[in-house]
């Protein structure tokens, strides 16, 4: 007789995932309002990252966000497969995937989908992402100042090229939504006007000090949901960056004020404003203090109206990540990839 796994269990200390807010997307299907990210930057590995998701798991996250490009989708499905193996449903669990820049040729699209379907060792998953409206491939770990030799602008019909391939992808059952990252607003223009399948979701950076209201608005408006990634504003990634400019979120001094109020990290405050404000973070950390105090940021005390109207006004439009290294040609500045005046540079 098949010996039936044992369920999934909650830690003691973990927090119920039916208390987890959740959003709802177009489609009707309702997402968790917090996941983990799983980037490692240069400072973990992959068996690192795997072993926080399975922590995290037991903790109870239910929302993963994951990429190609980290590296660490083969460790992290046996992760998947081991919580599975404990008796989720995978149903329960919310799996985030996304293509990286130098697969945006439609004939890319399907078979690396299927690596990382077959790396995280799942049959679909919920949410696939293009990382970059950018077709620009960079090594990891290179210089801000390093470019490819065939680095193109946004080219918006063949950006429609690739979004229709992930259409198929929706087509055949393989994800049951599609989404962007790093967009504009005068990019998500063209792409709701284009799209037969419209985008779920668009994960952008926000965080307190970089709130984006306008390309927030418009997204919310469009019945996107926002994802918020760095919602901590990054504070450990690499040097390479960092600009002298750059906001310190966990020190501005209403964030700190509000973490001695409640007794916590300055970070879970910003995770706290994120998943009240409407977007969904996902903070990483491989640490299990870390990521379980982020969760409970999501269920326990709110901030107050007054709390959330002080971090309003902390915004220093203070984009962290800059994408430096998507620039095209020379003598360009990264605010070109961010179509500031409203129009897509070229
Ligand atoms: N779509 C995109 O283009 C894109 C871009 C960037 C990131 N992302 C996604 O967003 C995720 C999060 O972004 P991120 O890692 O750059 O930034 P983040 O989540 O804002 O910051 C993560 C760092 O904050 C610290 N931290 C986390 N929880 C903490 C806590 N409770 N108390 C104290 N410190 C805490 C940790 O530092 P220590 O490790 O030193 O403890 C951790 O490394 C990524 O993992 C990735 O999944 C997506």
């Amino acid at each position: 007789m098949t010996q039936m796994p044992a369920p999934f269990a909650i830690a003691e200390d973990g927090v119920d995932p039916a208390l987890v807010p959740q959003k709802t997307l177009w489609t009707g299907a309702r997402m968790p309002a917090i996941g983990l990210g799983t980037f490692g930057s240069d400072r973990f590995s992959s068996e690192q990252i795997a072993e926080a998701v399975l922590g995290a798991a037991s903790v109870g996250y239910r929302h993963f966000d994951c990429a190609k490009i980290y590296g660490n989708e083969h460790m992290i499905g046996a992760s998947l497969e081991a919580i599975q193996a404990g008796g989720l449903a995978r149903k329960d669990m919310w799996v985030t995937s996304k293509l990286w820049n130098d697969k945006h040729d439609p004939a890319d699209v399907m078979p690396t989908f299927k690596e990382s379907l077959r790396d995280l060792r799942l049959d679909y998953l919920d949410l696939y992402l293009i990382h970059w409206p950018f077709p620009n491939h960079h090594a990891a770990g290179v210089d801000v100042t390093s470019r490819a030799a065939n680095a193109k602008p946004y080219i918006h019909d063949e950006f429609m090229a690739t979004w229709r391939e992930l259409e198929k992808l929706v087509d055949l059952g393989l994800v049951r939504h599609i989404g962007t990252s790093n967009m504009t607003i005068a990019k998500l223009k063209l792409l709701l006007r284009d799209a037969r399948i419209k985008p779920a979701c668009n994960e952008m950076e926000l965080h307190p000090c970089f709130q984006q209201p306008d390309l927030y608005k418009f997204v919310v408006d469009a019945g996107i949901v926002p994802i918020g990634f760095a919602p901590i504003g990054s504070p450990t990634r690499p040097d390479r960056d960092r600009t002298e400019d750059d906001a310190v979120d966990i020190e501005d001094p209403i964030i700190v004020a509000i973490a001695k109020r409640l007794g916590v990290h300055p970070a879970t405050v910003c995770v706290k404003w994120a998943v009240q404000r409407g977007q969904v973070p996902i903070p990483f950390s491989i640490y299990r203090n870390e990521y379980l105090s982020n969760l409970r940021a999501a269920v326990s005390e709110p901030l107050t109206d007054a709390e959330m109207r002080a971090i309003a006004g902390i915004d220093r439009n203070s984009r962290l990540i800059k994408g430096q290294v998507f620039l095209w040609k020379e003598g360009q500045s990264w605010e070109d990839l961010w179509d500031l005046d409203g129009t897509i540079a070229q």
